[in-house]
């Protein structure tokens, strides 16, 4: 299947809801499929540039992947029009953004082909994720063309292996009230691993022990997954909200 360039916002204003890791997680997907990718980091903290780095020390990365740090939307605008302008390609593009912004962030929008919104199972990430979608809504109500604006929606971050009636709730009223995606991202320690190490694949190919190795590439095979429901999206964005 190709899909070529590909712009995917992950965005929430709430702080901590997985937006980093879902970054790394499709980019660790993206490139063991044969892609690819580029990371623009708009966070001060530069998470995933940091991450570029400890994966580039530890071995675990790929010339396939580049991490750009900027605090500037016009930079990241320019530089996704440096990437069209290149022979065609599979190049998945993902923008990841700090907790709390808004504003600075409709270019970036505007920019992308689709915006998603990673969140956790508390009553605190669905409420700052309801505001997220509203920032979404005003947005489109304020551009010029809002039918070309890229579609939303919400994934589910870090859920684990049995919710609690809490966390069953808090689902059951996402679903109820926003777009979400079918697929999403487990609880899983090699997550955690990737966040500290670099690439998924490459620090699976890298693990002898058999065990090890089948569990990261299992959260390879479920990034995948969710990786190949956003393309479909932006390939046939008509059944989207
Ligand atoms: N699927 C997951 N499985 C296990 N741990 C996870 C998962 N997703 C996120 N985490 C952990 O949760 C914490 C917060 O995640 P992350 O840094 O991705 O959030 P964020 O939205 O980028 O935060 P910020 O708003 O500060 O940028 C990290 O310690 C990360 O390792
Ligand atoms: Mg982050």
């Amino acid at each position: 299947m190709e899909y070529g360039i590909r712009v995917v916002l992950v965005m929430n204003r709430k702080g901590g809801s997985g937006k980093s890791t879902l970054c790394r997680a499709l980019a660790s997907a993206a490139v063991a499929r044969g892609e690819t990718v580029t990371i623009f980091d708009t966070d001060s903290s530069k998470s995933c540039l940091n991450w570029m780095r400890a994966g580039q020390t530890a071995g675990h990365w790929s010339p396939s992947v580049a991490v750009i740090h900027t605090l500037d939307a016009h930079r990241v605008a320019e530089a996704i029009d440096q990437i069209y302008e290149q022979p065609d390609q599979e190049h998945l593009i993902l923008i990841d953004t700090f907790g709390g912004g808004s504003e600075a962030q409709d270019m970036l929008a505007v920019a992308a082909h689709r915006i998603v919104c990673p969140m956790m199972l508390s009553r605190g990430d669905l409420s700052e994720t309801m505001e997220t979608a509203r920032w979404y809504l005003t947005l489109r109500q304020r551009i010029d063309r809002p039918e070309a604006l890229a579609s939303f929606s919400v994934i589910l971050s870090r859920v684990p292996a049995r919710l609690s009636e809490t966390e069953r709730l808090v689902a059951e009223e996402l679903f109820r009230s926003l777009p979400a995606c079918e697929a999403w991202l487990s609880n899983r320690s090699a997550y955690v691993r990737m966040d500290r190490e670099g690439l998924l694949g490459v620090i699976a190919d890298k693990t002898p022990n058999r065990g090890l190795a089948a569990h990261l590439q299992a959260a390879v095979t479920e990034a995948g997954a969710l990786l190949d429901e956003i393309d479909q999206s932006i390939l046939s964005p008509a059944e989207v909200a």
